[in-house]
């Protein structure tokens, strides 16, 4: 169906695909898998035009093209699910999925009602509950993926890329995707897929390609290949991918943070929870179930109906989280590219914005060196791949700039942290670097709180864990307690 060849491509002088094929049949689910920064979003955005390759060869069904644009590549059925979100935040969904294909009737009148009709239906068939008719900035940003999803789904594709589809979803919904994946793919569909996620190669996958620095590794079927094979060949080296040990648990640790009750809707549920000294203190809970929501409304960033929190014993009222930077509590938000960065600053800038005040010589002067031996130890902590400190985040690769958000924070000396998602997009050689560096954070008396949506890595980090189901904490758990299953009965029944 599909023919990459020889594909390369720079951006001025550095060349970040060094011919690189790839072939993709008709009926497969083709895994596309590398470390952050190895070509992967370069390379699909060939594909579909919107990067022009310096040389090779696109071959559709054995037929070379070149497309000028994405529509083109669209009119050739290609559908693509970009990494970054590519939706318009002030339209709904509908207006979304059918932007630029709207449905028209008589008179070329647009045909609401029929759009409407097959937005829902494709809903229905990826099972997710999403309301159409509201714009899609106020949608979870796991719903705003299954949008992407049905967008890249409304156009009959024969080929259908999917750029870490996954990395915002909670284990049922990643369940109704491969549904989908696997109902398309018995109709002949040819899907390359990308994720970090490397169970769900195994899972989903028929065969694979991995690339690093550029540069073709290995195409191969999957079940000629286990995880470690995987992960040696996209990293070049074998790892460890451990979780750093837990301290025990010190329930005489000062209580930092004592959220005495958040209710976010009227009749919904009513989240207490104390966040001790040190601690990591882990959310769990499927997508939509109030997580995100709960911690903005403890900052003054979201209206809840009841919110009442106190800070080392006395009560707060934050009317947002610059406020709550003044006490310590830092946020790190779950969209990078919406709130957790401005893509068209540079790295330096965007690692100093909340750090400014550490730089200043006197009231006139920031001292410019200062600025830059800070910032370019925090990238090297979390090694992001970049040309320098200079570099656009809006060019970095997606686990780059998530590594960017990162690095921002550990200037700092806070006493609270909030990760909202904080490995999304990494790579599975940097995740655990990550997670010592939030270990190591927590054993200076840093408090963390961790909303993520992939399990293992709650449970494995986590000191205890609040559960979280329809709007508000059902449970929490710790010790021996903090283990998949009842976490996932906690989440779905409430019911052991
Ligand atoms: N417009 C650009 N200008 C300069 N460099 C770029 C540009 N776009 C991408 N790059 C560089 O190309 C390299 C490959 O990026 P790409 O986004 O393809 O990585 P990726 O494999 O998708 O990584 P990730 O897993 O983090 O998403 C990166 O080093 C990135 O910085
Ligand atoms: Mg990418």
């Amino acid at each position: 169906m599909l023919q990459l060849a020889g594909i390369r491509k720079s951006f001025g002088k550095i060349e970040v695909l060094k011919g690189v094929d790839l072939e993709v049949r008709a009926g497969e689910v083709h895994a596309l898998l590398g470390e952050n920064g190895a070509g992967k979003s370069t390379l699909m955005k060939i594909l579909c035009g919107i990067i022009k390759p310096s040389e090779g060869r696109v071959l559709i069904e054995g037929t070379e093209r070149t497309f000028a644009n994405y529509n083109e590549a669209i009119a050739a059925g290609i559908g693509i699910v970009f990494q970054e979100f590519s939706l318009i935040p002030y339209l709904d969904a509908v207006d979304n999925m059918f932007l630029a294909r709207e449905i028209r009737g008589r008179f070329r009148m647009l045909n609401r009602k029929a759009m409407l009709q097959r937005a829902g239906e494709l809903m229905r068939q990826l099972a997710v509950d999403v309301p159409l008719d509201v714009p899609v900035h106020r949608l979870s940003v796991a719903q705003q993926q299954f949008v992407e999803i049905a967008k890249a789904l409304s156009l009959d594709a024969r080929i259908l890329v999917l750029d870490e589809p996954t990395a915002t979803l909670t284990p049922p919904e990643v369940e109704h995707l491969f549904k989908v994946m696997l109902e398309l793919r018995r109709q002949g569909v040819a899907i390359v897929f990308i994720s970090h996620h490397l169970e769900e190669i195994f899972q989903i996958c028929d065969r694979v390609t991995v690339l690093r620095d550029g540069e073709l590794i290995n195409s191969c079927a999957v079940s000629e290949v286990d995880k470690d094979r995987l992960v040696e060949m996209m990293v070049g080296r074998r790892i460890e991918n451990n979780f750093p040990p837990k301290p025990p648990l010190n329930p005489a640790a000062p209580i930092v943070i004592d959220v005495e009750e958040v209710q976010l809707r009227r009749g919904g549920p009513v989240s207490r929870f104390s966040l001790r000294r040190g601690e990591i203190l882990g959310f769990a809970g499927l997508v939509g179930s109030g997580r995100t929501e709960t911690v903005l409304a403890m900052l003054g960033a979201y209206p809840a109906v009841r919110c009442k929190v106190s800070v080392d014993g006395i009560a707060k009222r934050f009317s947002g989280p610059d406020e709550a930077l003044e006490q310590g509590i830092g946020l790190l938000p779950e969209s990078r590219k919406d709130e957790g960065l401005i893509t068209s600053f540079s790295i330096l800038q965007n690692i100093s914005l909340n750090n400014y005040r550490k730089y200043q010589k006197n009231i006139w002067f920031i001292d410019l060196n200062k600025e830059r031996d800070c910032t370019g130890k925090a990238m090297e902590r979390v090694r992001v791949k970049a040309q320098g400190p200079d570099a656009r985040v809006d060019t970095l690769s997606g686990g780059n700039q998530q590594k960017v958000v990162i690095a921002r924070w550990l200037n700092h000396e806070m006493r609270v942290l909030i990760f909202d998602e904080p490995t999304r997009g990494i790579d599975v050689g940097v995740k655990s670097e990550i997670y010592s560096l939030m270990r190591e954070l927590a054993d200076k008396g840093c408090s963390i709180i961790m909303i993520s949506s992939e399990l293992p890595e709650v449970i494995g980090l986590s000191d205890r864990v609040c559960v979280f189901r329809s709007g508000g904490i059902v449970a929490t758990v710790e010790g021996a307690l903090v283990n998949s299953e009842t976490i996932m009965t906690h989440a779905t029944t409430g019911r052991l």
